[in-house]
């Protein structure tokens, strides 16, 4: 028995089925248990410890920060806020547009559609998400989620939220044979949407990597782009998990360089590889100015708090010393590489998709030929359940979602613990007992 199992409500999982070792420790990408075993952390924990566990320089920040000032509210200047707010808007090119902090990546949402709303002039607009999307787990941010798990909780409508079909080019929601058309057709159904209602502030989406496995067609984002700005609607990119190098750059979008620039992004996870507690929505300089002069309703206590912030300075210059989004852009391509390399040799692997950084997922079908799913989403098969439990035993963490498993280890991940981990699910896939 593990000493929480029977105090701490644990979240997203059933009480009564979780079990976990306690982790005392940590570095590189390893966790290190209680009981002395040492485990490879393949996904980033939640996709958000992307400078590996115990980063020296995040831990050194933490410790000169709390000795100096613990915490002031924003009605008080902190020397960290400022900073990191200017590093940001560096990183991403906003000159001349403002950060506001929050405490994670929900929040940073609930909040770019606040400033979206307000800065187009319409309290209560519209705003478009897409199906299939995860934007988090406060009630606006459910609403804004296109998730299953979560759809029967709340009514997107009575938060002004429409939801389109997502740009899931392997299983096309309109039916497109080829990445380019799936592409151009999703988008078209974002533009629908917007000409439909009318009173539409802002289409918030994930621009590459997110926990649903949807990786867009790399056409989608910059016609995205395109298509709002000449309907007048705001763009907000969701780069809770694709940023900080998990997709390659900086943040997904630059990718695409100004083609992709959106007017709002919402920062989380990497943001401080996971250190502490800490999101952030940034504002283009047309946002920004729009709310000059504006009243503005909204922060919580601990938003912008000096500690996360210090952490977030310390977590930037570790990104920029150790050239990590270069190396996360190398270290993807190869992953992608070596999963293909699977997918030739396990039939049950329909698809691998992502690879601009260090983010790929695996999706699993019963036949390769019709693309049948192992199981009807979002169920995962208990032949996946049984690899991920055996990659554990041999000290190798996975995650999973549905018939798909999720690649995400920390950017410092070393070229040969990756290898491992490849090799590892290469015999575990070949093991897998469907019945
Ligand atoms: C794309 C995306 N947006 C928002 C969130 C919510 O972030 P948080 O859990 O920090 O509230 C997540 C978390 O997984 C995410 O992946």
């Amino acid at each position: 028995m593990y000493p929480e199992q029977q105090t701490v409500l644990h979240s997203w999982c059933k009480q009564s089925e979780w079990s976990a070792p306690t982790i005392v420790g940590g570095a590189g990408a390893w966790l290190h248990t209680e009981d002395g075993r040492r485990i490879l952390d393949m996904s980033s924990l939640a996709e958000c410890s992307n400078l590996g566990h115990q980063h020296p320089h995040v831990i050194a920040a933490i410790r000169a920060q709390a000795q100096q000032l613990c915490f002031v509210t924003s009605a008080w200047g902190a020397k960290p806020r400022a900073r990191l707010a200017e590093m940001l808007l560096e990183k991403s090119g906003f000159e001349g547009g403002r950060v506001f902090f929050t405490l994670a990546g929900a929040d940073a949402n609930e909040n770019a559609v606040k400033f979206a709303r307000q800065a187009s002039g319409k309290p209560r607009g519209r705003i478009i998400t897409r199906d299939r999307s995860y934007h988090g787990a406060s009630y606006a941010a459910m609403a804004l989620s296109g998730d299953t798990r979560t759809r029967h909780q709340v009514n997107p409508e009575a938060f002004g939220i429409t939801h389109v079909p997502p740009p899931y080019a392997y299983r096309c929601p309109f039916g497109s044979t080829s990445a380019e058309e799936c592409a151009e057709r999703a988008v078209g159904a974002v533009t629908d949407a917007i000409d439909t209602h009318g009173d539409v502030s802002a289409v918030l989406m994930e621009p590459n990597a997110g926990t649903n496995g949807i990786v867009a067609p790399p056409d989608y984002w910059p016609l995205l782009r395109k298509r709002t700005r000449e309907q007048g609607v705001y763009l907000i990119a969701d780069e809770v998990m694709s940023g900080f190098g998990r997709c390659g750059e900086w943040f997904a979008w630059q990718r695409y360089g100004e083609a992709g620039r959106p007017d709002l992004m919402t920062l989380a996870k990497g943001l401080t590889g996971a250190h502490l507690p800490l999101g952030a929505v940034v504002l283009s300089a047309g946002v920004a100015q729009r709310l000059e002069h504006e009243m503005l309703y909204t922060g919580l206590t601990y938003c912008g708090h000096p500690l996360s912030c210090a952490a977030g300075i310390a977590a930037l210059e570790t990104y920029e010393n150790e050239n990590l989004i270069a190396r996360s852009r190398a270290l993807g391509a190869q992953l992608l590489e070596a999963l293909r390399g699977l997918q030739a040799r396990h039939a049950i692997i329909g698809d691998v998709r992502g690879g601009d950084g260090l983010f790929a997922v695996i999706e699993l079908v019963s036949d390769r030929n019709t693309r049948e799913p192992l199981s009807s989403w979002p169920d995962a098969h208990p032949a996946l359940k049984q690899l991920v439990k055996s990659a554990l035993d041999r000290n190798v963490s996975l995650a999973f979602r549905g018939n798909l498993i999720l690649l995400a280890p920390p950017l410092v991940i070393q070229e040969e613990e990756l290898q491992d981990a490849v090799s590892l699910l290469d015999a575990l896939i070949g093991a897998m007992k469907l019945r």
